[in-house]
C-alpha cells in the first residue's frame, strides 16, 4: 500500500491536487481512497458532493472521506485524558501542568491516521491519499509520536509502581486502571507502529503544495525542512495556481506574472532536487471529477501520481564527537565551488557561484553561528561549530 499526505497551508489548493492526484491514481486502475483530516474540510467541495466519516464511493476505484474523530474514539480518548490529569495532579504536580500535559497536542490527529491507516489495510487498498491538517499542525503531529511514546512510557512506568503497591489491597477497584494501562499499552504501540509506517519512503511520500509566493514559499521551506529533519520522506513539491505567459494583456495580468516568475525560480533554487510538478491557474473553480481529472493531466502529464518520484534525502545532519554539527545538503545540478554562507537568525542565505538558496535552519543550529560551507562531490557541507563554552564565573 503506498500513502501520500499532501501538506500546505490553506487556500493553497491541498484539497483539490489531492482529489486529483487520487482520481488520476484511480482512473490508472489503483484501489484509491482520499482521506481528509484536515478539520476545515474540503474534499465534499471538491467532488461536489456530500461526504460522510467513512468512505463512499465516488469514481470507479476511487473512495472519499471526511474524517471525523470517531466518536467512540472520543470517549476512549477523553477517559485516558481525565484519568492522566488525575493520576498527575495525585502526584503533586499542579492542575495547570497536568491539564497540560494530559491534552496530548495533536494526538487526536494521530488517532485519525491510526483509523485510516487500519481501515486502509482491512480493506485492501492499493493507495491512500491524505488531505492533511495546515503544514504547522500536521508536522508537529508527524513529530508527536515520540514525545508521545516517551510521555506514555513514563506515565505506565508510575502507573505499574502503583499497581503493585495497592494490589493486595485495592482488589476489584482496579478494574479501570488496569483497562486504561492497557488502552494506552495499545495507543503506544499503534502510534509507533505508525510511525513507522509514515517514515517508510517505499510506503509513505510528503508533498507540500504551495503556490508562487512569498509568504507561502516561507512556510513550504519550513515544512520541508522539518520534514527533512525528522526523516520523513519528501518526494515531490507542487506548484499550484502557475499563471500562463501571455494570457492576457494589460499591466494587472503582466504584473502578477512576473511576480510569479520571480517565486518560480526561488522555488526552483530552494527545493531543487526534489521533483517539482506545475498546475496551472483556471479560470474557474477546480470543482467536479472532470476539473480533477484535467488538473492531474495538466500536472502530471501522462506519469502516474502514484508512484515515488525521489528518493533522495532533503538534508542530513552529523554530529561530531566535538560537538560541531555538519549539515549535508545535496546539489548535485550546482558546478561552481565558491561558497558564500549569509546567516539571520533561523534563516541561511547560500550563494555558489550563480546559485541562491534561502532555508529555515533546524532551532539548535540557529542558535549557533555558521563555520564554513564547501561543496564535496555535489553535496554542500555546512559546519556549525559547538559554541565557545560560557567564562567561568569570577571566585568571589
Ligand atoms: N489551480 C487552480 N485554479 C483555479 N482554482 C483553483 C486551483 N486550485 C484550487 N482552486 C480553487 O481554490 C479553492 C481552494 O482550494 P482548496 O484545494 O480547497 O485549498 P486548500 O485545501 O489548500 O485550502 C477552491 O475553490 C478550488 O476550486
Ligand atoms: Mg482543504
Amino acid at each position: 500500500m503506498r500513502i501520500i499526505l499532501y501538506l500546505g497551508k490553506g487556500g493553497v489548493g491541498k484539497t483539490t491536487t489531492a482529489a486529483a492526484t487520487a482520481l488520476r491514481s484511480a482512473e490508472l486502475g489503483y484501489k484509491t481512497l482520499v482521506a481528509s483530516t484536515d478539520i476545515a474540510h474540503s474534499l465534499a467541495d471538491s467532488f461536489d458532493r456530500s461526504l460522510s466519516s467513512v468512505p463512499v464511493k465516488v469514481a470507479d476505484n476511487l473512495w472519499a472521506q471526511e474524517i471525523s474523530v470517531v466518536a467512540d474514539m472520543h470517549t476512549y480518548w477523553g477517559k485516558l485524558q481525565d484519568y492522566s490529569k488525575n493520576f498527575l495532579t495525585g502526584r503533586g504536580i499542579s492542575r495547570v501542568v497536568a491539564d497540560e500535559l494530559s491534552a496530548f497536542p495533536g494526538m487526536d490527529e494521530i488517532v485519525c491516521l491510526l483509523h485510516i491507516d487500519k481501515q486502509a489495510k482491512e480493506k485492501n487498498f492499493d493507495r491512500v491519499i491524505i488531505d492533511a491538517a495546515p503544514t504547522g499542525e500536521t508536522i508537529r503531529l508527524l513529530t508527536m509520536p515520540d514525545t508521545f511514546t516517551w510521555y506514555v512510557s513514563h506515565l505506565s512506568r508510575f502507573e505499574r509502581g502503583m499497581v503493585k503497591a495497592i494490589k493486595p489491597f485495592a482488589g476489584r477497584i482496579l478494574q479501570g486502571p488496569a483497562e486504561v494501562v492497557e488502552a494506552i499499552y495499545a495507543l503506544q504501540e499503534g502510534t509507533e507502529a505508525l510511525r513507522e509506517t509514515l517514515s517508510d519512503p517505499e510506503t509513505s511520500s510528503y508533498r507540500v503544495v504551495l503556490q508562487p509566493e512569498k509568504m507561502v514559499v516561507r512556510e513550504a521551506e519550513r515544512a520541508v525542512s522539518y520534514l527533512g529533519l525528522f526523516d520523513y520522506p519528501i518526494d515531490s513539491i507542487i506548484v499550484n495556481r502557475v499563471m500562463a505567459e501571455n494570457l492576457a494583456e494589460g499591466p494587472f495580468y503582466q504584473t502578477k506574472y512576473q511576480i510569479q516568475q520571480k517565486y518560480l525560480e526561488i522555488i526552483n533554487n530552494n527545493f531543487a532536487p526534489i521533483p517539482i510538478w506545475k498546475a496551472p491557474y483556471y479560470a474557474g473553480e477546480v470543482v467536479g471529477l472532470d476539473a480533477l481529472s484535467r488538473l492531474a493531466h495538466d500536472c502530471f502529464g501522462d506519469e502516474d501520481p502514484g508512484q515515488i518520484f525521489y528518493r533522495g534525502k532533503v538534508q542530513e545532519f552529523i554530529e561530531h564527537e566535538d560537538g560541531t554539527y555538519l549539515m549535508r545538503i545535496p546539489l548535485p545540478f550546482v558546478t561552481s565551488d565558491n561558497v558564500k554562507l549569509r546567516k539571520r537568525g533561523d534563516e541561511m542565505f547560500v550563494t555558489i557561484g550563480n546559485f541562491k538558496r534561502e532555508m529555515i535552519l533546524p532551532a539548535a543550529l540557529a542558535k549557533r553561528k555558521a563555520g564554513g560551507g564547501q561543496l564535496v562531490d555535489g553535496v554542500l557541507e555546512i559546519t556549525f561549530p559547538a559554541p565557545a563554552p560560557a567564562p567561568e564565573a569570577p571566585q568571589p
